[in-house]
């Protein structure tokens, strides 16, 4: 009669351990949790960083080349809360331990095909203990450099490998399922939930987009916010619609974090990756900053998608006093973009 006692115990430990998860009493969801994302180049540390925004999402590798990007933050608000992104589904060139690591003979076998897109990036085995080993090492690293949480992209390779319109070498190479992607981001959760911060809460882990997997990622509590690109399906007239399925995040305090593309937000001529002062026009403006989309509740941000310029420093926001206004733009520092990378990230 010992096993079920035992299999109850370990059911009530388990419980337990979910309800143990301390999130920073500033982040919780709602309109007015002002963001900002910049990932494509290296933050300014000289001088001190605008917009003054209680959540920041910056890239884990940026963060490892010049750690005083937190240390800077910090100084400005000792409870910001600091995202890291990192690519998870794919690994990419400029990652510090791609070519100490992913791209070595033991190795190069978990690399799948080069996504077409971003020919830098290459889909790598999620099914494989060794890749989820080295994906779960970033979040470590996130943790050690003073990340609150991980913003772990293209959790959604399943979409790619059931795209019919995409053949061979455009998919990823793994033909990757929805449950592929959830037992991911399963290991991904539980290490991320087992780590404390340099803050002394739990280290928080993102669902980016992936809708299809997000009832599963929630129910079983593995992601605490998420980050979404285009729900409304206002840049990429082909892609789904799917704001109003993050209400669930919503309904139980978890932060959704969404980010629209105007196009006119780019300055003229568009395909700049400069920044419009005016921000994008009435029409986008309207259109990317309504709430009546299934998005309410949502913390949103107008950025740039554009090679080069994507998710740049340039944001603007839709709490200003409307068209024309809100146009913030963060201060870089790309020369410092491939600055060598510290041992403990390689
Ligand atoms: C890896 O090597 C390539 C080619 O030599 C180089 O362009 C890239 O910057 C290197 N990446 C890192 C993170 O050092
Ligand atoms: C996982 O990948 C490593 C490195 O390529 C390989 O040695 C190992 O056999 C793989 N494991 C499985 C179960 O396929
Ligand atoms: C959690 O962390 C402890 C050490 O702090 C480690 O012994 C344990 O294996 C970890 N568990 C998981 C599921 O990662
Ligand atoms: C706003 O910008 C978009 C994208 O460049 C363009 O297609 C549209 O015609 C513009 N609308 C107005 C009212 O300027």
């Amino acid at each position: 009669m010992k096993a079920p006692i035992l299999s109850v115990t370990m059911a009530w430990l388990a419980s337990l351990a979910l309800a143990d998860i301390k999130v920073p009493p500033e982040f919780k969801a709602g309109e007015s949790l002002k963001w900002q994302i910049e990932i494509q180049n290296t933050l300014s540390t000289s001088a001190a960083v605008t917009p003054s925004v209680p959540v920041w999402d910056v890239d884990l590798f940026h963060v490892a080349r010049t750690p005083k990007i937190i240390d800077t933050l910090r100084s400005q608000n000792k409870n910001v809360f600091i995202i890291c992104y990192f690519n998870a589904g794919l690994v990419q060139k400029s990652d510090c331990d791609y070519n100490t690591t992913w791209d070595t003979p033991a190795y190069r076998g978990l690399l799948g095909n080069v996504w077409p897109e971003f020919p830098n990036e290459r889909w790598i085995n999620i099914r494989n203990e060794t890749a989820r080993t080295l994906i779960k090492k970033r979040i470590t690293l996130a943790r050690d450099l003073g990340c609150d949480a991980a913003d772990p992209d293209n959790i959604d390779g399943y979409g790619v490998d059931n795209d019919d319109s995409r053949t061979g070498n455009k998919k990823t190479g793994w033909n990757l399922q929805p449950e592929d992607d959830i037992e991911f981001m399963r290991v991904l959760s539980k290490h991320a939930h087992n780590l404390t911060t340099l803050r002394g809460y739990t280290m928080l882990i993102g669902q980016k987009n992936a809708p299809e997997i997000g009832p599963t990622l929630l129910k079983e509590s593995l992601v605490d916010f998420a980050v979404l690109e285009d729900c409304k399906g206002l840049r990429d007239k082909d892609a789904d619609v799917f704001c109003d399925q993050f209400q669930p995040f919503i309904a139980a305090g978890k932060p959704v974090l969404s980010i629209e593309y105007p196009a006119s937000l780019e300055a003229s001529p568009i395909g700049s990756t400069k920044c419009s002062s005016t921000g994008a026009n009435s029409t986008e403006y309207k259109a990317s900053c309504d709430k009546t989309k299934g998005n309410a509740g949502f913390s949103t941000v107008l950025k740039i998608k554009n090679g080069d310029g994507e998710l740049n420093g340039c944001t603007q926001y839709c709490d200003a006093g409307g068209v024309g206004t809100g146009v913030v733009v963060t201060a870089t520092d790309p020369g410092k973009d491939g600055a060598k990378c510290p041992a403990n990230s390689t």
